[in-house]
């Protein structure tokens, strides 16, 4: 197994008065899976998500990367999160290069890596653009190619799609598949959209209402390559109605009452 989370659980604020953000949260993922991980707001997702990053540490339990227990910030897992945090003097070719002259590689070798990398993400053309110079999709690609350049065993996505119109979602999306492909990264992916997560996923995980524990974790046995012909699927539509009917739904004080 590549990832291992046995029995985490995360509190934060005064232990004398703890909020619960997780509880009790095991799973496992095998090298190469895509896996996507839904639930309401505030059900803990970014928290698991730094959790596996190391950037912040279980109240109990572990998590192991092979045979390891993360420890802290790890090269072998990257993250993206929702803001592409892209350094606003850089260009793309420096954003994208970044972690490599951290690492001390030389000027040359860690161009040619970051060249790659951006070609995969499809800016080719676009390395000498600054962040505002970049459409907010094409900012999120520059940060996926900036946690490529690391060569991750484990991507971390958090929701890096969000703030986009849903047609361009669609064409990342099948742009993350074909990385996903090209690359037999492993991957997991935080999103609000049911129909995204099983579309893209081999696996859905769903988090309840705070504290989060993981309330179901669904297989999704449709083939690959997935094609937008899936989106009238019937088997298709079928699993997005079994992951939808184990989210809860936010309760908003007068306003159920009130709805159909
Ligand atoms: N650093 C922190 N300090 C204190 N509380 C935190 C911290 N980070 C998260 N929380 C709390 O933990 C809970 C889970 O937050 P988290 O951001 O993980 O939710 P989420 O599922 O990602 O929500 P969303 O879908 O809105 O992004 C929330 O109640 C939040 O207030
Ligand atoms: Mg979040």
């Amino acid at each position: 197994m590549l990832l291992t989370l046995e029995h985490v659980s995360k509190s934060f604020g005064d232990p004398a008065d703890p909020l619960h953000a997780l509880q009790d949260i095991s799973f496992q993922m095998r090298r190469g899976e895509f896996v996507c991980l839904v639930g309401p707001s505030g059900s803990g997702k970014s928290t698991l998500l730094r959790l596996i990053a190391g950037l912040l540490r279980p109240s109990s339990g572990q998590i192991l990367l092979g045979d390891e227990p993360i420890r802290g910030p790890n090269p072998r897992v990257g993250i993206v999160f929702q803001a592409s945090n892209l350094m606003p003097w850089r260009t793309v070719l420096d954003n994208v290069a970044l972690p490599l002259e951290l690492r001390g590689e030389s000027k040359a070798r860690r161009y040619e890596i970051a060249r790659a990398q951006i070609a995969l993400v499809a800016l080719n053309g676009f390395e000498h653009h600054y962040p505002h110079q970049l459409s907010g999709g094409m900012q999120q690609r520059a940060a996926i190619a900036r946690t490529l350049v690391q060569n991750p065993e484990l991507m971390l996505l958090d929701e890096p799609f969000g703030a986009l119109d849903a047609l361009t979602r669609e064409y990342l999306n099948q742009e993350l598949l074909r990385i996903h492909r090209a690359e037999n990264v492993t991957i997991l992916m935080v999103t609000h959209a049911i129909h995204e997560a099983v579309w893209l996923a081999d696996r859905v995980l769903v988090l309840s209402q705070r504290p989060g524990v993981l309330k179901a974790d669904i297989p999704i046995p449709l083939p690959r390559p997935r094609t937008e012909a899936l989106f009238t699927d019937s088997r298709y539509l079928t699993l997005v109605k079994q992951v939808r009917a184990h989210i809860d739904r936010p309760t908003v004080a007068g306003l159920s009452s009130k709805m159909p």
